[in-house]
């Protein structure tokens, strides 16, 4: 089951038109909205060593970055105004962000990035820039100020951690207010200056270069290959040229290449991996004292089964990928998986194959699962 996406956003029409394509205002999409975090718990959150955070100031034109944790003594040493700072991944510390990210359920989740959150001072801004992300900014608490614009100029000013626009041209601009919405393909520049003391959520979506996809495949092969040759001259001419490469040695270069092969298998199993692994300073936690298999499927019958906030599960055709993982599923529980890789939980009660149970108690080991909700 997922969840609805948000009011006023036709899911289909919205795909056909906007994504990827052109911005959108949505006013009131998310009616009656109420922060997932409060201001307090926001700014407590990025004191935390396991949240990505950032600190972001302004004076006048400039913009400095400081990098998180930011602990609450340093909140203390800041102006009223002109600071912003921002949360990666609230989805991992966040039932409700979590909430919030499925109403994006339209939209598949091998094409997430997170759910960023900025608080902002009045006059807080990141500054005028452009992503290489979908975003839909979620206005939460308070009122900001967006402007955008088409421009092709994208060049960055020089020399500072932060890339801020050099020349920015608003060609529109609306003031948020709670629950607004704005939809913005990557490339559209712009740039939103808090009015008052306020949240905005960014529920972003990332979309692979094809040199990450190349490099990526590069290694995923090389990890595969063994090749068994070695290049040998018995009975070579005396070097007439020592300083030149014999053209054998270059020709069996050319040949060893030749057992470098992949098949379509091959290519699904390496973008499932890729697409499922989790950002780089994500870890996992196994239980402590675990459950056995029985007390396992018991307890997640009954409770429900949950993925870790911070796993990634999808699937393909009838391969199933976590966490950069390929994982071994019998046809018997492929269904239920999918269930799960569609809704990330199955409520309880749950009847299941035992097939399911052994698959979920073997995630369950290594902390990609647990039996219940998300601890
Ligand atoms: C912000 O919330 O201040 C910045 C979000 C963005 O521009 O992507
Ligand atoms: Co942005």
């Amino acid at each position: 089951m997922t969840s609805k996406p948000p009011a006023g956003l036709d899911a289909a029409a919205f795909m056909r038109s906007h994504w990827q394509r052109e911005p959108l205002l949505v006013r009131k999409a998310f009616p009656g909205f109420s922060d997932p975090l409060s201001p307090r718990e926001v700014l407590a959150l990025a004191g935390d060593p396991d949240a990505t955070s950032r600190l972001v100031r302004r004076r006048g034109t400039a913009y400095s970055l400081e990098h998180g944790p930011i602990s609450p003594s340093r909140f203390q040493q800041l102006p009223r105004r002109d600071w912003t700072v921002l949360v990666q991944d609230t989805n991992h510390f966040s039932p409700g962000a979590r909430e919030l990210l499925a109403r994006f359920d339209f939209i598949p989740h091998a094409r997430i990035d997170d759910v960023m959150v900025s608080y902002a001072a009045p006059g807080g801004s990141v500054g005028p820039h452009v992503d290489s992300y979908d975003v839909f900014l979620l206005q939460g608490h308070g009122r900001r100020r967006w402007q955008i614009s088409r421009q092709e100029d994208h060049r960055f000013v020089p020399g500072i951690d932060l890339k801020i626009l050099e020349r920015f041209t608003a060609d529109e601009e609306w003031v948020l207010e709670a629950g607004d919405m704005l939809y913005l393909p990557p490339g559209i520049a712009h740039h939103g200056v808090a009015e008052s003391e306020c949240l905005t959520w960014s529920i972003g979506f990332r979309a692979p270069t094809d040199a990450e996809l190349v490099t990526g495949f590069l290694d995923f092969l090389r990890d595969r290959l063994a090749p068994a040759g070695q290049y040998r001259d018995p009975g070579a001419a005396p070097a007439r040229h020592p300083g030149e490469i014999p053209p054998g040695l270059v020709a069996h270069a050319a040949s060893a290449m030749e057992s470098i092969h992949w098949n379509g298998a091959l290519l699904r199993e390496f973008t499932g991996r890729f697409l499922s692994e989790p950002k780089a300073h994500v870890y996992f936690t196994p239980p402590n004292r675990p459950l056995t298999r029985a007390q396992f499927a018991r307890e997640a019958a009954r409770r429900g089964v949950a993925l870790d906030p911070r796993s990634r599960l999808m699937f393909s055709g009838t391969m199933f990928f976590l966490n950069g993982e390929a994982a071994e599923v019998p046809a018997k529980a492929r269904a239920m998986l999918q269930s799960l890789a569609d809704g990330r939980r199955i409520a309880g009660p749950v009847e299941a194959p035992r097939e399911f149970w052994d698959v979920t108690h073997g995630w369950y080991l290594q902390g990609y699962a647990h039996a219940g909700e998300t601890p």
